[in-house]
């Protein structure tokens, strides 16, 4: 109930406000990819984002629930409260404020962050953050520079510090926001599955004021926010089925009671978005039917190199399991995610006493596509498309509804002679974000040919080195954009 009425009082504040957004403001794109970072030489997965002048470059994990931005310093390993496994090389790069001429230490700051669980501590202060942008192998990253903001650098701790904020008081959102520098304070993400423990390739982005219209297919899902929990976003759960590649037929569903032997048939159930994360944690029938289904065993703890309690199968197996949501979304994870090469499954073991939430964590967030409006307090979900051949950084406007980007091939609009009322109804609801495109285009162009030029000379000296951050994929199988929508950007893979 009190949620309810905190919520309610959100929304009526927010119907109320009149704010004007200035929705021409093009969005700030940042990469989520393995790379070099301050402080050590072993390549690390994150969002490229640089802290204090002289940048000093960092992967920084995206959290939906932390508030503040902060980085490990260049003592966390170092402090004996700090139990992070492989420290020196876990913390996503650090910060070594003595480095730093912008930074100031702010100590009468008051942490957002209180419900952080002790994950570490650390002091707040004031300094530059660097957001990178790097569309083009052959292009340098460009970067959007947040001069004097709140960031905390980390000195002891349980978990890997390296963090963007981008909780419902994001500090960097906030910053972003106010200073006019994006549309509003939305924001989103795509969590990827380059990093260890997902195991996979597939790189991630953030998105902040916009959404990458070319990283998500079919319709957007809406959700409200629910801001009294740490985990402002969450979804209901009404089915979860497993089925076997090899025989489509087969469904089982885990909220099956006659199957199970259940008194009846599970409630719907609530569970939170995170990133903090990697498995899902279920409620507990739901994760004993999948481990009687399977003969799946909660591994001995010196054999989980992470700790988080993942569930083992006993056999390989080859199939996949969706998650159906109480608005008939259904997120599948396919078999690779399912099931890796050491039957380790992204399902978390669950005590029957447990009372911490349920959790769709990293692994659900690896097929969907989130994006956030704080400034109406909603949330959409879509199918994340894995392998994208462009990128298509587009406006956020607080309160609209995101569009994917329609490949080419779908002409059916011009076959049925629909063309006038599809470029209609998209130059009156995204007019406004389209202008503010082509004025991001043409300087990006500019800015790509002039670096261009300068990278090819480079090469020829066979300075090739600092062109490993992307490969190029000659995929043949790549669209072009069309010809009627050039306000796109491109980027060939
Ligand atoms: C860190 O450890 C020291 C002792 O080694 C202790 O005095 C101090 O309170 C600890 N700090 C935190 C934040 O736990
Ligand atoms: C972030 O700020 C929001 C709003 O004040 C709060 O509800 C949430 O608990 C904070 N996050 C953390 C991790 O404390
Ligand atoms: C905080 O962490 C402790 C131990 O890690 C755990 O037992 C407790 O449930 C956590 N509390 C919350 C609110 O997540
Ligand atoms: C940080 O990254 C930027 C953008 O690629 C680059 O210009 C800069 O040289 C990097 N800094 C260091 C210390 O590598
Ligand atoms: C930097 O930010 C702090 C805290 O918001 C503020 O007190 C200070 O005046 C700012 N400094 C500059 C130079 O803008
Ligand atoms: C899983 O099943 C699918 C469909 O039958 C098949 O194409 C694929 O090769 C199988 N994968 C493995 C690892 O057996
Ligand atoms: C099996 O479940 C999936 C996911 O809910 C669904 O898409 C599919 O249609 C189901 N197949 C059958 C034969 O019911
Ligand atoms: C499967 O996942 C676990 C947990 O991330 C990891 O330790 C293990 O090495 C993985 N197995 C393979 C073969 O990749
Ligand atoms: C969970 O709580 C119930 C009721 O308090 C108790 O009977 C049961 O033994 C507990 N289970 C575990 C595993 O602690
Ligand atoms: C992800 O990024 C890394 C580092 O730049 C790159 O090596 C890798 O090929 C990328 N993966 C995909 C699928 O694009």
């Amino acid at each position: 109930m009190a949620s309810f009425v905190l919520y309610l009082s959100a929304t009526v504040l927010f119907a109320q406000s009149t704010v004007a957004f200035d929705c021409s403001k093009p969005p700030v794109y940042v990469d989520i990819h393995k790379r070099a970072v301050h402080g050590t030489d072993v390549f690390q997965y994150g969002s490229f984002i640089g802290v204090g002048s002289p940048a000093q470059n960092q992967s920084l994990w995206p959290s939906i629930s932390q508030n503040h931005t902060s980085f490990a310093a260049s003592d966390y390993c170092d402090s004996s409260n700090t139990t992070l496994k492989d420290c020196p090389i876990s913390t996503r790069g650090n910060f070594d404020r003595d480095l730093s001429q912008s930074f100031r230490e702010n100590k009468d700051f008051k942490a957002l962050d209180k419900n952080r669980n002790e994950t570490f501590d650390g002091i707040f202060g004031q300094d530059d953050i660097h957001l990178y942008t790097h569309y083009f192998e052959t292009d340098g990253a460009s970067q959007t520079l947040v001069t004097n903001s709140t960031i905390e650098v980390a000195q002891s701790g349980k978990i890997s510090p390296g963090i963007v904020g981008m909780g419902q008081a994001s500090t960097l959102l906030r910053d972003l926001a106010d200073r006019g520098m994006i549309a509003g304070r939305t924001y989103s993400l795509y969590i990827g599955q380059g990093f260890p423990r997902a195991g996979g390739a597939v790189n991630g982005s953030n998105t902040f004021g916009g959404y990458d219209a070319g990283r998500f297919k079919g319709p957007v899902h809406k959700y409200p926010m629910k801001i009294s929990n740490v985990n402002a976003m969450s979804v209901r759960v009404k089915d979860i089925v497993i089925t076997d590649s090899k025989s489509p037929n087969s469904n089982v569903s885990l909220f099956d009671a006659q199957k199970f032997n259940m008194k009846s048939r599970p409630e719907n159930f609530e569970a939170e978005l995170t990133t903090d994360q990697y498995p899902l944690s279920l409620p507990y029938q739901i994760t004993q039917n999948f481990m009687s289904h399977f003969g799946a065993e909660v591994q001995e703890d010196k054999d989980d190199p992470w700790q988080d309690q993942s569930l083992k199968l006993k056999n390989p197996f080859n199939g996949t399991l969706s998650i159906v949501l109480d608005d008939d979304f259904v997120i599948t994870l396919p078999p690779e995610v399912l099931m890796n090469a050491s039957n380790i499954t992204p399902i978390q073991k669950r005590d029957e006493n447990d009372t911490r939430p349920f959790y769709l964590s990293s692994a659900f967030l690896g097929q969907v596509y989130l994006m956030a409006d704080y400034d109406s307090y909603t949330f959409f979900l879509a199918q994340a498309v894995q392998k994208n051949n462009a990128v298509m950084p587009t406006t956020f406007c607080p309160k609209a509804v995101p569009e994917a980007y329609e490949g080419p091939k779908q002409s059916a609009w011009v076959q049925q002679g629909l063309i006038g009322a599809v470029i209609g109804g998209i130059l009156g609801g995204m007019g406004i974000a389209i202008c503010g495109y082509c004025l991001f285009l043409g300087l990006k162009r500019r800015r790509a040919e002039k670096k261009l030029e300068k990278e090819m000379a480079a090469l020829e000296k066979g300075k090739s080195a600092k062109f490993v951050q992307m490969e190029v994929d000659d995929s043949p199988e790549f669209d072009p954009p069309p010809k009627t929508a050039t306000p796109f950007f491109w980027k060939k893979r």
